[in-house]
């Protein structure tokens, strides 16, 4: 018998990728820590991977101190687990004095099935004995409305089961699965898409250019709550908006230069959670400030899966993709016009976009890894156009709220 868990969303970093790939953990969280403070832990648990999965299995143990820093993380990065036989897997070291909160579970890198039962955390004494520290629910034997209780999960393309086909020990094991690729929509392509009225932008706001480039950091993880057709409108008008009426050889002056003039970007957005805006794929034009329909419904997961699985392209609101006509440029630089100005071009935007979500407490990461023919594929980018850039963004986490205002401390 295998009984799905209902998923309850739990946020919390467990790896440190630059590039990152998808994972689901399942997790639990300690928050009574003092009689832990500056003990030595052993965190074990068993774990077995499918023969035929790509992905790893990890264990993973975190402690976050009172100042919200790390105060211990491991997350057998360099020792993935690969074994498709039970074995018992071990990580041992120091909860760091000023503990907080532990956090601690078992996660699946990649794509593939795994296996996890049996957890156990033992905690040295002052006598020098090694003493259990009750895990709740350590077998996953308490099921509710096909729940594991006291465990939670992170990523709706992932099964979570309560598998009974060969628990470790007792009747359950907790079992992760990737979500076969044909569960994805395949894009749906209009012809003749809506055309939206983007809010005009602001022109003020409350954070000053310095602070904004104190703060700049690409940031991968993002709140879940929506942002509204405000917010885009905004990031797409700091990415190539129109400011200047006045126009260099008929051409409208932008939020960022363009070597000549020749202005060779095309904007577009992968909309998922964005308050009034149909999830899609748009268009952005602009001179009229307006976002054409493309593509119907949710590509975000598509799109991350086209980015070598980046997996925050899919859990962020919306991504803005920049795509290049190189001919705009090179047909009056030539040669140095592919090899440096459009790139150039491209990095003064992909920067005011950074800098603007610095002004709206939000967080971008430029993303040029991806598959450029996956790209041009999944969106039928037309002949001429070169896909260059995708930076997903969303409101900043709480944590790195906290972060920020410490920096500016
Ligand atoms: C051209 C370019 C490509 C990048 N591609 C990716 C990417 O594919 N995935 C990613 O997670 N970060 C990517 N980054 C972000 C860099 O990893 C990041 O800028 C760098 O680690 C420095 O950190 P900071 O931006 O917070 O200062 C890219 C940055 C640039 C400028």
């Amino acid at each position: 018998m295998k009984r799905k868990i209902s998923l309850i969303l739990f946020f919390v970093a467990i790896y440190n990728f630059a590039i990152s790939q998808d994972f689901a953990t399942i997790t639990q969280i300690l928050n009574n820590t003092t009689e832990y403070q500056g003990k030595e832990f052993k965190y074990s648990a068993y774990v077995k991977v499918d023969k035929k999965s790509e992905g790893s299995g990890h264990l993973w143990f975190r402690v976050d101190k009172l100042d919200s820093k790390p105060g211990f993380f491991e997350n057998m990065e360099n020792t993935p687990i690969k074994d498709s036989e039970w074995k018992k897997y071990e990580i041992k070291g120091k909860i760091d004095s000023n503990v907080k909160v532990i956090y601690f579970g078992c996660f699946l890198l990649g794509q593939g099935k795994l296996w996890f039962d049996e957890v156990k955390i033992e905690i040295k004494n002052s006598n020098g004995e090694w003493k259990p520290y009750e895990v709740k629910n350590s077998g996953f034997e308490e099921i509710m409305n096909a729940y594991a209780i006291d465990w939670s999960a992170n990523n709706e393309d992932y099964f979570y089961i309560i598998d009974s086909i060969s628990p470790y020990q007792g009747k359950y094991s907790m079992h992760i699965e990737s979500k076969p690729e044909e569960l994805m929509i395949l894009p749906l392509y209009v012809k003749d898409g809506a055309l939206i009225n983007l809010p005009k932008p602001k022109l003020t706001g409350t954070v000053s250019v310095e602070t904004a480039l104190f703060l700049r950091r690409s940031i991968r993880e993002y709140e879940k709550d929506s942002i509204t057709l405000q917010d885009v409108s905004q990031m797409l008008w700091a990415a190539y908006g129109v400011t200047d009426s006045t126009t260099y050889y008929g051409i409208n002056l932008r939020t960022a230069p363009s070597a000549g003039a020749c202005f060779p970007l095309e904007i577009y957005l992968a909309a998922g959670k964005v308050k009034g805006l149909k999830s899609g794929f748009y268009k952005y034009n602009p001179i009229t400030n307006t976002l054409k329909l493309l593509i119907d419904g949710d590509i975000r997961p598509q799109l991350s899966k086209a980015a070598y699985k980046q997996s925050f392209i899919k859990e962020a609101p919306a991504s803005i993709v920049w795509t290049a006509i190189f001919e705009k440029t090179t047909k009056k630089y030539k040669s140095r016009g592919r090899e440096r100005y459009v790139c150039m071009d491209l990095g003064h935007s992909g920067e005011n976009v950074y800098l603007q979500a610095e002004s709206l407490n939000f967080g971008t990461c430029a993303v040029a890894a991806f598959d450029d023919n996956e790209i041009i594929k999944l969106f039928d980018l037309p002949k001429e156009e070169e896909p260059l850039y995708i930076m997903p963004f969303g409101k900043l986490t709480k944590a790195e709220l906290e972060k920020r205002k410490e920096k500016l401390k």
